[in-house]
């Protein structure tokens, strides 16, 4: 599947409007509180709760990988399709769907039926990372919803890469969505914040040679060793600073000490990633202008335009 280049993007969403200069501007004549309104619900969010900034950007990411940025991992079951939040990436993992719902109830408040589920979570994640002290980009817009969910795609081992993946696992996932592996290790650099659970670094804190054995015996404090004990117990994905979006998790990569099996596999003695995990530890710049452009390629994956599928008016359910 070829992804649209950005050059249709910014055409589709300018030419109608006659503006030019950013692409938030789509809906600024039209809902000048849209970004402050979802700004406020995602900054209370956090507040509350300080991993949810992590889990918001994840349900971009899963967004995106799974049959383009269509917003078809909010749907909830239905006769027609079954929802992917069962599938094996998100089951008892993907949250944050109570707050996507603050958001669009509030948005659909100020602005009704214009803004799509699809563009909320694109706007979501980048306010997340800021409010965590990462970027702030201007976020493409002009995303529409999908009209279904896409279960089987989304349980595919080959669509969101397992945390026991291989490198070239993990490369050739990111090539079949049309990024590089220099947006790869980028974009990876989003495990700064959040936590993983216990079923999914298991195998790796117990079998595997390639990390740091202190760090490997301090998680097993939080891990049982047998398959079904305490398979939900958190773990975060960066221990020097888990919910602060900053290139620490680089560092923890050069320490071997990765909480997930595919996260070594970026930095693990002589692969095709390793230079570039040294230059995001100690380049924060460089990573930082990195995951920018890489995100923001991320959000262009298969995108519906024009009057293709819909702008739901429930995040969870077709209109
Ligand atoms: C490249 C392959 C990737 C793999 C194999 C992977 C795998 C995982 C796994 C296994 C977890 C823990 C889930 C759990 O235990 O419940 C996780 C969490 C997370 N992932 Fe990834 N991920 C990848 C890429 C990405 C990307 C590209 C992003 C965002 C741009 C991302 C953002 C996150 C965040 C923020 C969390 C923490 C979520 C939370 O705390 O709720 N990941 N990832
Ligand atoms: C989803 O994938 C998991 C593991 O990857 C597999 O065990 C399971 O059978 C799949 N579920 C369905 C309903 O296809
Ligand atoms: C990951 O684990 C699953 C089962 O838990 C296995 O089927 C798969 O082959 C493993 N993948 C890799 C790359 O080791």
């Amino acid at each position: 599947m070829a992804s649209p280049s950005p050059l249709l993007l910014v055409l589709f969403v300018f030419l109608p409007l006659g503006i030019g200069r950013s692409d938030a501007n789509l809906y600024y004549n039209s809902c000048p509180q849209l970004f402050p309104t979802i700004r406020g619900v995602v900054q209370s969010a956090i507040n509350k709760e300080p991993r949810m900034g992590a889990s918001l950007l994840r349900l971009h990411f899963h967004d995106c990988f799974v049959h383009g940025c269509d917003a078809s991992n909010l749907l909830d079951d239905s006769p027609s399709f079954k929802s992917e939040k069962g599938a094996a990436p998100n089951r008892n993992s993907a949250r944050g769907f109570e707050v996507i719902d603050q958001i669009k109830s509030a948005v659909e408040k100020v602005c009704p039926g214009v803004v799509s589920c699809a563009d909320i979570l694109a706007i979501t994640a980048r306010d997340s990372v800021a409010i965590l002290g990462g970027p702030n980009w201007d976020v493409k817009l002009g995303r529409r919803d999908s009209l279904a969910a896409y279960f089987a795609e989304a349980n595919a081992t080959n669509t969101i890469p397992a945390a026991n993946a291989s490198l070239s696992n993990l490369i050739s996932s990111f090539q079949n969505h049309g990024l590089s592996t220099r947006d790869l290790v980028a974009l990876y650099g989003a495990h700064t914040i959040g936590e993983a659970r216990c079923t999914n670094f298991r195998q790796h804190i117990y079998q595997d040679k390639n990390i740091d054995p202190s760090f490997a015996k301090s998680n097993q404090g939080k891990c049982p060793k047998n398959n079904g004990n305490g398979d939900n117990n958190l773990a975060p994905l960066d221990a020097q600073s888990p919910n602060k979006f900053d290139n620490t998790y680089f560092k923890t990569l050069l320490n071997k000490q990765a909480i997930l099996h595919s996260d070594q596999e970026l930095y693990n003695g002589g692969g095709a990633t390793d230079t570039l995990v040294r230059t995001y530890a100690s380049n924060p710049n460089a990573f930082i202008s990195d995951f920018t452009a890489s995100i923001i390629k991320m959000g262009n994956i298969n995108i519906l335009t024009g009057s293709q599928g819909q702008i739901r008016k429930n995040c969870r359910r077709v209109n």
